[in-house]
């Protein structure tokens, strides 16, 4: 019998979810930054800056982002720290081609490195990096504690793992009011602007299905991570968990 997991609400075989999600991707990459922009209304590169300011990044550092994208957080940390060794990186390589060639046209590939990989099972070596981001990302993971373990593995001591990703609402009234956005508008939008209700549909559903604020900084700690902070934006819509690897 195949192992199940979800994708969004649906249970798919685990051995297919990535390719499930690939496919989303996929047919998201062309219309991706129009959409997050209409569906965020703008605030998702607040939340990216936040991110980067809760980093703490030095120059010289070495830098993962996995689940790039088309770049934002790349994109940040490139300008603001020109020092620093950024790796870009994504499991799709459409997401990854669009950001790649972004970097170049918006002047931020200098000290941009660009690897198609899966956050679930990291190609460098152990103690490689000062700082891991991953900006909603892990909710598409199918084995999300084997990806936090990779990325804990991947840092070196005194290293930073920050994860912003959808979360769970602290209000129940804000909480019906985005569920009826989620469910109403969202795929609406994403029919009208991408042509796609699919995809946007399981950006909902996957939302719902992810790990709140408190049972995240769990699964971070449970795999590995010395200590866990987590940050609610937009009434804990959004959160932004900054794991600490303190020792080897
Ligand atoms: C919602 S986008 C986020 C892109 C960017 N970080 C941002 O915040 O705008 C999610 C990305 O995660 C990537 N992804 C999904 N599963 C992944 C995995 N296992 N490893 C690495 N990337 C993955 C997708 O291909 C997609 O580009």
């Amino acid at each position: 019998m195949n192992k199940k997991t979800h994708f969004g609400f649906k249970e798919v075989d685990e051995k297919d979810k990535s390719s499930h999600v690939g496919d989303v991707f996929s047919s998201v990459a062309g219309n991706y930054d129009i959409m997050n922009d209409a569906m965020s209304m703008g605030m998702h590169r607040l939340w990216k800056k936040i991110l980067v300011e809760l980093a703490g990044v030095s120059q010289k550092d070495i830098v993962l982002d996995i689940a790039s994208g088309t770049g934002d957080i790349a994109k940040l940390i490139s300008q603001d720290y020109p020092d620093t060794d950024i790796y870009m990186t994504d499991i799709n390589n459409e997401m990854l081609a669009l950001g790649r060639e972004r970097s170049i046209d918006e002047g931020f590939s200098n000290n941009t490195h660009f690897c198609q990989l899966s956050g679930e099972a990291i190609p460098f070596k152990d103690n490689t990096f000062d700082i891991i981001t991953i900006g909603f990302g892990l909710r598409n993971f199918t084995d999300k504690p084997a990806g936090l373990k990779e990325m804990r593995r991947c840092l070196k001591k005194n290293g930073r793992l920050l994860v912003l990703e959808f979360s769970k609402p602290t209000s129940s009234l804000f909480s019906k009011v985005y569920d009826w956005y989620s469910f109403n508008i969202l795929p609406k939008l994403g029919a009208l602007l991408a042509n796609d209700s699919d995809s946007y549909q399981y950006l909902a559903e996957s939302i719902r299905m992810h790990p709140d604020q408190e049972a995240l900084k769990d699964l971070i700690i449970g795999s590995g991570f010395d200590d866990c902070k987590f940050y609610n934006l937009l009434n804990g819509i959004v959160a932004i968990h900054v794991g600490y690897k303190e020792q080897d």
